[in-house]
């Protein structure tokens, strides 16, 4: 898990790789036969479970600015049965690692029933999820061993930004130059992570330090509510204590009466570049977290002054593009969760009752 930790560059360099001419417009050659299908989407569903679903959550940020199709997120396994609205102006997007995960499978199959066009998000070449669907956009994460996904959430994230960017600029002029800014900016990311990386030595002491807590909250908005649930799922899955993600804007309808004295909490902190005031909200949290007592983890950007007075601990990231700050803020999050179940004396390659890929229903 450590080396595809650190494979993350290179994870998103090569997912990025080829996907633009020499005038720095998006060409998808994988998805080009389904082009004026595509142009005619009215909505799009994403379909994941784990981990592959918050990268759709993060999708669903992105596509729905950078394209106005409204776009919505189901876990494959409650899709099939909650009687989907999907049609043939609808377009299904799998989200899948493995390329095998039976529910993924069905909520696609189930989908193809319905007469959506589908599209997978995939790593692995050949296998049956992309098989199954009218186009495949393959991430280039490389093999993926350790069963806690790290490089292949950033790599669906990274596909799932070029899919939206390349569908905003099929659906006009307006959007294409956006489209051409942010890819630009995407592909400073690689080196972004790689600097973060280096940066990780705190975040390893933390993480030791606290081998024996018993809970840990993690708290978000906008791009950053589904990092808060990876980092939650991280580590239950690899340290097995308790460990809850929420949308920061929950906090005060009921998540607070949990804070009490030492409970340590993540916050990740948007850009200061992001809109509505969302920055200066999510500060506005960690205060009032922070009064209570709770120990405050918080991830802020490079230059992010405001966060300093009412945070236990300060973990920097690179500043980047507010919609991209994903790629950036989980890694903290996976480097923690791994060495903590560590210092815990765990296996973190090999989980209890976990397996890598879920073939059964
Ligand atoms: O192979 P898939 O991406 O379809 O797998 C989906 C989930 O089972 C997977 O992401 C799971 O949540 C991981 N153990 C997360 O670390």
């Amino acid at each position: 898990m450590e080396k595809e930790i650190h494979d993350q560059p290179h994870a998103v360099a090569d997912t990025l790789l080829g996907r633009t001419d020499e005038a720095g417009r998006l060409v998808l050659d994988e998805v080009r036969i389904p082009e004026e299908r595509l142009r005619a989407v009215e909505r799009i569903t994403v379909v994941a479970c784990g981990t592959a679903s918050y990268a759709g959550m993060v999708a669903k940020y992105a596509i729905e600015h950078w394209t106005r199709i409204p776009v919505e997120v189901a876990l494959a396994h409650e899709f099939r049965y909650c009687d989907p609205i999907v049609d043939e102006n609808t377009l299904v997007v799998s989200i899948s690692q493995s390329g095998e995960t039976m529910d993924t499978l069905m909520a696609v199959k189930h989908a193809t029933d319905l007469g959506a066009m589908t599209l997978s998000v995939c790593n692995t070449h050949g296998s049956t999820i992309p098989r199954e669907s009218d186009a495949v956009l393959y991430t280039h994460a490389g093999p993926e061993i350790a069963v806690a996904s790290t490089k292949a959430f950033l790599a669906q994230i990274t596909a799932c930004y070029v899919l939206g960017l390349y569908l905003a600029q099929l659906r006009g002029e307006t959007y294409a130059d956006d489209a051409k800014a942010v890819m630009r900016e995407l592909q400073e990311i690689p080196a972004k992570i790689e600097d973060l990386l280096g940066r990780m030595d705190r975040v390893q002491e933390m993480a030791e330090f606290m081998a024996d807590t018993r809970t840990v909250l993690f708290l978000g908005r906008n791009v950053g509510y589904p990092v808060a649930m990876e980092g939650a799922l991280k580590l239950k899955e690899l340290a097995y204590i308790h460990a809850e993600g929420f949308a920061a804007g929950e906090l005060k309808h009921g998540p607070i009466a949990l804070i009490e004295a030492g409970q340590p909490v993540f916050v990740i902190v948007p850009s200061p570049d992001t809109p509505h005031e969302l920055h200066k909200k999510v500060v506005s949290n960690i205060q009032e977290i922070r009064a209570r007592g709770a120990r405050t983890l918080v991830i802020a950007h490079d230059g992010d002054d405001d966060v300093e007075p009412f945070a236990s601990e300060v973990i920097r990231i690179p500043a980047c593009a507010p919609l991209l700050a994903p790629l950036l803020a989980v890694v903290p999050l996976q480097v923690f969760a791994l060495h903590l179940a560590t210092a815990k004396g765990l296996d973190v390659d090999q989980p209890r009752n976990l397996a890598k890929s879920v073939t059964v229903e």
